[in-house]
């Protein structure tokens, strides 16, 4: 990791004050972390465009197990894509839904695929795909 540079950011009191108020409601101590995140946040988005490169993430999936087919269907896929995914976490969150998270590593096109292939399928009320970094290449 290379040193450490203070820098000066020139902004619109306006936008200052709101950017303030989100920091606040973010629970962020310093300015500095909230801009540290929201760089890390844009860079790895354009990592993630040069799908390549290795990526880790976790990918998030509510369905109704009693939808016909559908767990099974969710299973076989991701035993077709096994070598992306690190693990698997299932919730059952009440009578009919359940919630699964899969953390994924992997060539970012392959990560991108599969959570693709998952949340497109009929029945999936809610995917979401999220990337995580360490701040250097990556992960
Ligand atoms: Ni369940």
């Amino acid at each position: 990791m290379g040193q450490t540079i203070r820098f000066g950011v020139s902004l619109n009191s306006e936008l200052l004050e709101k950017f303030d108020a989100l920091c606040d409601e973010k629970s962020y101590q310093t300015r500095s972390e909230a801009i540290r995140d929201l760089i890390r946040g844009v860079l790895v988005q354009k990592e993630w465009e040069q799908t390549d490169k290795e990526v880790a993430g976790v990918l998030t999936l509510v369905y109704d197990h009693h939808t016909s087919d559908l767990a099974q269907r969710l299973i076989e896929i991701q035993h077709e894509d096994h070598e992306v995914i690190l693990c698997t976490m299932h919730v059952h969150i009440d009578h009919h839904n359940c919630l699964e998270a899969l953390a994924l590593r992997g060539p970012g096109e392959s990560v991108q695929k599969l959570s693709q292939k998952l949340i497109s399928t009929r029945g999936v009320k809610y995917g979401k795909l999220t990337l995580a970094t360490t701040g250097q290449e990556i992960v």
